[in-house]
């Protein structure tokens, strides 16, 4: 029991890192979970991890197939949604110089297509008053060396929830964008930082970091939740760095 009493999410990208964390955490707070994710095995675990009756459906967000089959899934069994969590992502890093049109083509259709046509499938579903939330990051906003591609993916989708905001406003469906900073999640490992090298790539990492430290999922999951819940009644179209300050520097 608890602030989502009574309410549906789904959470995209919902069997790893800041979206299993999300789901976790909106369960726990008495919302009915749907995660999906493209790793069967993943959604699996999740679903057993997360607990209290979530399901998963498997996909990949830049299929817009996926988010039609995602949308008569979510008709079928709950009938109806009042949290969206775009959350899905992916990020190559890459000099410009050298950056090839299947990667950008490949960045930009999970994290802006994806986006774009799951809450454009997703939203007649969405209970007025429901909440959309959307994982940008704050490399939309500062230079971080070989982001390029990543950073305009991000930026997009930051344009998206403003446009969005006020096309919703009449329905009170409130859109708004988390952006984190360097999180502890799967994702730096599928960056290309091994095992091996992890411990001395997060102490750099730390130094260039206000607060010392990489963010948890459960720090960004918090954030969500207060986007999710109507604590945050009357916040939209925001754009909320959780990223212990890097934004700053
Ligand atoms: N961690 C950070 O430092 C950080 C910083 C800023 C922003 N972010 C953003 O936070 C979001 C979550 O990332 P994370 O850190 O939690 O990383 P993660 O643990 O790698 O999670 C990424 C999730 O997205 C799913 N996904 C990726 N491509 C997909 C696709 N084409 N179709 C469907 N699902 C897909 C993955 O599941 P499958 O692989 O099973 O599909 C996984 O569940 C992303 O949007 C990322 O850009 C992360």
């Amino acid at each position: 029991m608890g602030v989502l009493n009574g309410k549906t999410a789904l959470v995209t990208g919902g069997n790893s890192g800041i979206g299993l964390a999300a789901a976790k955490l909106f369960a726990e707070n008495g919302a009915q979970v749907i995660i999906t994710g493209r790793r069967q095995e993943n959604l699996d675990a999740a679903v057993a991890e997360i607990g209290h009756n979530a399901l998963a459906l498997r996909g990949d967000v830049a299929d817009l197939a996926h988010h039609d089959h995602v949308a008569r899934e979510v008709r079928e069994r709950l009938g109806a949604l009042d949290i969206y969590f775009a959350n899905a992502g992916m990020i190559v890093t890459t000099h410009s110089s050298q950056v090839g049109v299947e990667e950008f083509d490949a960045q930009f259709a999970t994290n802006a297509r994806g986006v774009f046509f799951g809450v454009q499938k997703i939203a007649p579903l969405l209970r007025d008053g429901g909440s959309i939330i959307l994982t940008s990051s704050i490399a939309s906003q500062k230079v971080l060396e070989n982001h390029a591609v990543y950073a305009g993916t991000k930026a997009a989708i930051e344009a998206f929830a403003r446009s969005w905001a006020l096309e919703f406003k009449e329905r009170g469906i409130r859109v708004n964008v988390l952006s984190p900073g360097p999180v502890d999640t799967p994702i730096i490992g599928k960056m290309g930082v091994t095992k091996e090298v992890r411990a001395s790539f997060d102490a750099e990492l730390a130094k260039a970091i206000p607060l010392g430290r990489l963010g948890r999922a459960e720090e960004l999951a918090r954030a969500a939740l207060f986007l999710a819940s109507d604590a945050s009644s009357f916040v939209t179209g925001a754009n909320i760095p959780v990223d212990g300050g890097i934004a700053l520097t």
